[in-house]
This record gives structure tokens, sequence and C-alpha cells, in this order.
């Protein structure tokens, strides 16, 4: 601590005592404004009290205070300042023809979270923002240390722009590292237990209860955030975390929304609270499809901050060569040389239908299944997995289901395929496997509803089944299967597609041009509009 803090703090100290001891007259009570004159010294004792706290509180603050620990140092030093107020006013009744005051307590106590709370913002607020050569430095925020879809394509996107962004990740994990290897900075602010699990189905105590924990995160993001020139929230909770930060911090928010909000997806209050945070933070809503669009906009988000941009892909120059296809097949997942692949990509997750694709090959013995992907996030996704590997040990698919995990690297998995599924039974809000499926040269077939149908047209880059319908699914499958002119014709229109709207250069183009106008730079000068041609425009 500093030597002028440590006298500021005594000189405090001492003028609290004496504000505190000092004589007072007449009957008090809590009142802000006086009402007749005689009350006139009450007010002036209660803003005396409530002052000299609150000033105490902002040195002791300044001189203990932590954005690490933010609300347990806040708590103690409340806690010993209320003490210490406390103790006075006992001390003043010792004194005869005294009188403790609870009305004095009170405002000392008020003074104090003031103090502390004002101390705070004025930390905020001095801090400046990094100096930046003119590209915008971004401060990313993603909840999860996973793998998903939604950080796939953070990735891409941090690490396009890597010396002028930091990741902050509320759990570690395999995506921190493939940050750090693509050479983007993080850091892992972590919430508390009760805060990390509230998941989209979680009701109102549980919500109300991870309240403090979500107030502590908020005061070190916003404090992480006064760095930077934009905050850019990749997931739901980043957006709860980081649109009350960024407010507190004065920076511009752009919220990449990868769920449909709806049902099934999301408990009544997260939708509220989403909906609520993105039209109060954001300046800018990116829907990953106009399926999540529409979602968003029918829960009542305002449809004016909505810019859709789908994920946007590498194309690989070259794919895999046949002595690694041979190895990957007969040595890693033994399946026979007549066997006709089906690959499903992606987490094991109950909406994501892995059952379904089951179901749909018992009658096509010759059918193989690789599920590729592992369960990511909940404890129902990992009971699921066991479900399906039960549903695999049933007679009519014994030896056909090749469960492959995870893979950081899938473009063999994808080579080797004859067909590539999704068979969502909720709607996806974009499926990036299906887009991964048509850059591999591979007929589609997806769940007709949500982001896929926006990715395939039916009958010319792919074919559509509805969600669930196990027979319709066989039915495309035996279509493909059997007729491999038209299978052929799918895959080429396909990867043309695919090749053309959603190579990951132009959509890297778009964002940063969102992020740029949200941080009032000068855009870019090539042209990036605000939305990307649709997939059934480009067909
Ligand atoms: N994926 C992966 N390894 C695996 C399985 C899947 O890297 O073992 C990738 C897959 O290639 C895709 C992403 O995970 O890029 C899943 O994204 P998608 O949008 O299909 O679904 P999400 O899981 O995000 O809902
Ligand atoms: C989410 C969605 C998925 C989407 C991905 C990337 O994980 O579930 O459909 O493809 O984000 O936007």
């Amino acid at each position: 601590m500093k030597k002028g803090a440590r006298i500021s703090l005594l000189v405090l100290l001492a003028a609290g005592l004496w504000l505190a001891l000092k004589p007072t007259a007449g009957n008090r009570r809590l009142t802000f404004l006086p009402v007749h004159w005689s009350e006139y010294v009450d007010f002036m004792d209660f803003w005396f009290n409530l002052g000299a706290f609150a000033l105490l509180a902002a040195t002791a603050w300044l001189a203990f205070g932590t954005w690490k620990k933010v609300l347990g140092r806040a708590c103690l030093i409340t806690g010993f300042i209320t003490l210490l107020n406390v103790m006075l006013e006992l001390l003043q009744s010792s004194i005869p023809g005294r009188a403790m005051d609870l009305a004095d307590v009170w405002a000392g106590l008020l003074g104090c979270v003031l103090g502390i709370v004002g101390s705070m913002a004025v930390q905020l607020m001095t801090e400046g923002r990094k100096s930046s050569d003119g590209i915008p430095q971004v401060l990313f925020l993603d909840q999860t240390g996973r793998l998903g879809g939604a950080e796939l394509m953070l990735l891409d996107i941090a690490s396009a722009r890597a010396a002028d962004s930091e990741v902050v990740l509320f759990q570690d994990g395999e995506f921190r590292s493939a940050l750090e290897n693509a050479g983007v900075k993080t850091r892992v602010l972590r919430l508390d237990d009760e805060a990390s699990s509230v998941n989209k189905q979680a009701g109102l105590l549980h919500v109300l209860r991870s309240i403090p924990g979500i107030v502590q995160l908020i005061l070190q993001t916003a404090q992480a955030s006064r760095s930077f020139d934009v905050v850019y929230a990749n997931t739901a909770k980043a957006l709860i975390i980081g649109g009350p930060a960024a407010r507190l911090a004065g920076r511009p928010l752009i919220f990449h929304l990868h769920d449909i909000i709806a049902d099934g997806h999301f408990s009544p209050i997260n939708q509220c609270a989403l909906i609520f945070c993105a039209n109060c933070f954001a300046d800018r809503v990116i829907a990953n499809s106009e399926a999540t669009k529409d979602a968003f906009v029918a829960r009542g988000g305002r449809a004016e901050l909505c810019v859709v941009i789908p994920n946007g892909f590498h194309i690989p120059e070259e794919r895999t060569n046949k002595d690694d296809l041979k190895k990957l097949r007969f040595s890693c997942l033994n399946i026979p040389s007549d066997a006709f692949i089906v690959l499903m990509a992606g987490r094991l997750a109950h909406w994501k239908g892995q059952h379904v694709l089951l179901e749909a090959l018992k009658p096509m013995p010759s059918a193989h299944a690789v599920l590729l992907g592992d369960a990511l996030f909940t404890d129902e996704d990992r009971e699921y997995a066991h479900r399906l590997h039960a549903q695999a040990d049933e007679s009519e698919l014994t030896g056909r289901v090749h469960f492959a995990g995870f893979q950081s690297d899938t473009l063999a998995y994808f080579d080797l395929a004859d067909v590539v599924v999704h068979a969502s039974v909720f709607p996806e809000p974009f499926g990036r496997v299906i887009v991964e499926g048509m850059l591999a040269g591979k007929p589609v077939i997806a769940s007709r509803a949500g982001g896929a149908a926006e990715i395939v047209s039916h009958e010319h880059t792919g074919l559509l089944v509805d969600p669930g319908n196990v027979n319709e699914l066989a039915e495309a499958l035996m279509r493909l299967q059997h007729d491999s002119a038209f299978a052929a014709r799918l895959a080429l229109n396909a990867q043309q597609t695919a090749r053309d709207v959603y190579a990951l250069p132009a959509v890297q183009r778009q964002i940063e041009n969102l992020i740029r106008k949200a941080g009032k730079y000068k855009t870019d000068p090539i042209p990036g509009t605000d939305t990307a041609p649709s997939a059934t425009q480009a067909a």
C-alpha cells in the first residue's frame, strides 16, 4: 500500500471517529430531507456519516480491493467498516448524555457501499485503451473450454487477428490449447460452481443462486474490457456476463448468436435473460442463419441489431491420400471393403439425432455408421452416449456402428465417407458438419429445419428429410447407395456451392467490418457487405 493511501486512510479514520462521537441534539430519525429546521442537525448528521464512511470505504477499496476476488473483498471491507461503525456507536452510548443511534449505522453502511462502488467505477473509467495502429483490439468471450462448432468458428476468427485479440474463457480446456497454438492470447476467468452449473434449461431459483458469482465475473470482465476497443461475446453465458461488463467499461459489444432461442433449447427465464441482454447491451448481433435470426426476433430480439453471417471454412488444398484412408478404414475402424460408409460427425447429444441414423441403418445390412464426436457439454449428453452404445449393440446393428470419439483432425473421416448425414431432431442453428461434408465432395442428407434447410437445396446440393423421420432417412440413404450417378451429381453441386458461399476469408472480412464499425474504426476498403448470400441464393 502506498504511503499517501495510508495517510489518507488514517485521516479518514480520524474524521469518521470524530463524526461518530461528536455531540448531537434532538430526536433523530433516518431521513434524507429535513422537514423542520429542528431536524437540520439530524440531517447533517446523516449525511456526515454517509460521507465519512463512503470516503473511508473508497480509500479502503483503493488500498485493499482486488478485481480477482472482487465480491469477497468488497464484502470483507464492508464488514470491517460496519463493525467499526457499530463499535463507535456503542462507544458513544457509554458517554453520559449520548445514545446509540441506528440511523447513523445505516447511514454509515450505505455510505460504505456507495464508496466501494464509486471507487470501482473511477478505477474502470480512468484506465485507458490499448494503443492500436488503426486495428481494433478485440476481447472475445466464450463460456466453454470444449471445442463445439461455435468455438471452432471463434478459433478461425480470433486466429486471423491474433495480434489484436485476446480470448477470455470461463472454463479451461482443449479450446484454450487450440487458441494458444494458433498464437491467440487467452485467459481464464472462472465462474463459481453455482453459476457455471446454470445450463440452458435452468429455472429461476438456480439462476438467482448464481447471481453473486455472475456479478463477480461481470466486474472482472469489465476490468479486462477496458484495455480493448470492442467486446465480442460468442456464447449465451458470454453475453450475460459480457453485456453488462462492456456497458460498465464503456465498450461496444458484438454478440455472435450461434443458438436458436426457443423452447427445448433454453428455459423461459434463460430466453428472457438472453433477449434482454442482447437488446440492451449489444451493438450488433451476428446470427449464424436466417432461422437463428427469425427465432431471435420472434422471442422479442431487435431485428435491426441482427445481421446474418454464416460460418466460414478453410478450403483444404489437399485431401487425404489413399494409404491414410486405408489405414483409417481397416486398422483404426475395422470397416470391411464392401461396406457403404455413412458418416455422422458432431457431438453426441439427443437433439443431434444419432439414434435416428442408427434406426435408419437397421434395414441396410451393408451400411456402416461412423459416429465422429463425443458427448461434450452436459450429463444428459453423457447418458445419451451410453444409450447410443447400447443401441449399437442391438443384433441388427452389431459390428456396424463405429464410435470414433472426438478427433481434432476430421478431414480423413469425411474423405472416407460415402455419404454424410445430419439428423438433428431439433432445428439446427447452422450445422457446420453439413458444409464440411459438402466441401469434402460427399453427398449429404440433412434434416429439413433451421439452418440446415438453408444450406442444402433439396435434390440439388443434397437431400432433405423430415427431422426424426427414420423411414425417410433410410429411403434417402438407399437412394444414394443405389444411384451412384445421382449421388455424384449432388456431391459436385454441393462442393461448388460450399466453396462459393462458405469460404472463410469472405466471412472473416464481414465480421472484421462489423468489428470496425462497432469500434468506430475505418472499415475494410475491400467491399464486404453486412450480409452474406444464402446458400439457396447462390445455388
Ligand atoms: N468436430 C470435430 N471433431 C469431432 C466431431 C466434430 O472437430 O470429433 C467438429 C465438426 O467438424 C464441426 C463441429 O465440430 O466443425 C460441430 O459443429 P456443428 O455446427 O455441426 O454442431 P455443434 O456441435 O456446434 O452444434
Ligand atoms: C452452434 C450450433 C451449430 C452451429 C455452430 C456454429 O454450436 O449448434 O448449429 O453450426 O454453433 O455457428
